[in-house]
């Protein structure tokens, strides 16, 4: 019953709308500093795999034909495109500079997709891209997406203010919308990924130095990582269902999609830090433990096997504990349980989807959760 199941590619959906969106992004991020223009625009030279934005799109076109909440407020679209380039200060002093404000979409298109909406996915990859920059910082990383990392190729400082500055560009579009629960929406993902990332610091709640297995702990863990991933993917779900003015079923439902999908996308990324290799992955791999994390996989392994305890007390450091902690995972079934979990996660995303009338954006929305168990990086 079904015509090329095989063969369901989310991005050709809407590939028309994602070939602007590098472009875009980078427009966004023009700035007169030479050297500030390099840093804030260096993650968007190696192609990501977008998978927010992608998402954000999909999104938008299948809630497009979802019943609509007629008490939503039309929202005046005319900022979106409008030219501005507040801190380009030394374009006043070169006019000849090819610098300009925000522009660029097609603006008349058949497209079921708003202006609003794709300035959306534009704004949570800047969010995204932004804590990235950071991130790696946090991470001493020296790699990503294939290429040396921006703190490692600029230093720290330069990656930290280029964070900085990716932020501030996706506040000034997020407020273009003139949608103030957007707003508020996309203000409370940029608070979560860092209250995300004070959890991942802490490991758990308490430090202890011998610490025993609980639930509590796993708990802490799936809070950590709403807040670290899945928010920025529910809650631009829930904003492309708002702009979209759909009804709040729909709202509920695309905000229920991201939530899970988010969750499984970051137990399935702590899983191949502990299957895959640095090259498979364009970063390094089995960071984690380096990091002194104890993520889904130990987790799961540390409820059968309580030597690994003493391990996460002390944040792997010793010598030697790292290797350690490896080896009693991979040879426990905390790979396959979050895997499993992952799944679990997934059918839930699936299942949100049930009210939504058939379309290809939702078959391209259940294909990305197909996907995201799948991946390979
Ligand atoms: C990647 O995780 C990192 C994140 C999803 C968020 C990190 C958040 C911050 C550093 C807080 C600052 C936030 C902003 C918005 C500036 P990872 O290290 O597990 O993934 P990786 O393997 O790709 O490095
Ligand atoms: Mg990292
Ligand atoms: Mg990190």
């Amino acid at each position: 019953a079904t015509k090329g199941e095989m063969s369901i590619d989310p991005l050709r959906i809407v590939a028309k709308e994602m070939k602007f969106l590098t472009g875009n992004i980078r427009q966004l991020l023009g700035s007169g500093h030479p050297s500030l223009d390099r840093v804030a625009k260096y993650y968007t030279q190696a192609e990501g795999k977008h998978v927010r934005p992608l998402i954000v799109l999909l999104m938008s076109r299948a809630t497009a034909i979802c019943p609509k909440n007629e008490l939503a407020p039309a929202h005046s679209t005319e900022g979106i495109n409008a030219s501005i380039s507040p801190l380009n200060i030394l374009a006043d002093v070169n006019p000849s500079s090819p610098l300009t404000g925000f522009s660029s979409q097609p603006e008349s298109t058949e497209s079921d997709i708003l202006p609003s909406q794709r300035r959306l996915a534009e704004i949570t990859e800047l969010i995204h891209t932004a804590s990235l920059l950071h991130d790696d910082v946090v991470d001493h990383s020296i790699s990503r997406r294939g290429s040396p990392s921006a703190n490692y190729e600029f230093g720290n400082k330069m990656a930290v203010l280029a964070g900085d500055f990716l932020l501030g560009r996706a506040s000034v579009a997020l407020a273009r919308l003139r949608n103030a629960e957007v707003i508020e929406l996309l203000a409370t993902v940029i608070a979560n990924l860092v209250e995300g990332e004070f959890m991942q610091l802490k490991n758990t709640a308490r430090d202890e130095r011998n610490p025993k297995y609980s639930e509590d702990i796993f708990t802490y863990y799936l809070q950590k990582t709403y807040l670290k991933t899945a928010s920025l993917i529910s809650k631009s779900c829930r904003a492309a269902a708002l702009l979209g003015r759909a009804d709040v079923t729909t709202v509920e439902a695309a905000y229920t999609y991201g939530k899970n999908l988010g969750l499984a996308f970051q137990l399935v990324d702590d899983m191949l830090d502990y299957t895959r290799s640095a090259k498979d992955l364009g970063k390094p791999a089995g960071a984690d433990l380096e990091l002194g994390l104890a993520t889904a996989p130990l987790l799961f392994a540390w409820k059968t096997n309580p030597e690994l305890g003493s391990l996460v007390g002390r944040k792997f450091e010793q010598e030697g504990d790292v290797q350690r902690a490896r080896e009693l995972v991979l040879n426990s079934d905390g790979i396959e349980q979050t895997r499993a979990l992952a799944e679990d996660y997934c059918q839930q995303a699936i299942t949100a989807l049930s009210t939504f009338p058939d379309s290809d954006a939702k078959d391209g929305l259940l294909e990305m959760a197909t996907k995201t168990l799948k991946r390979q990086k």
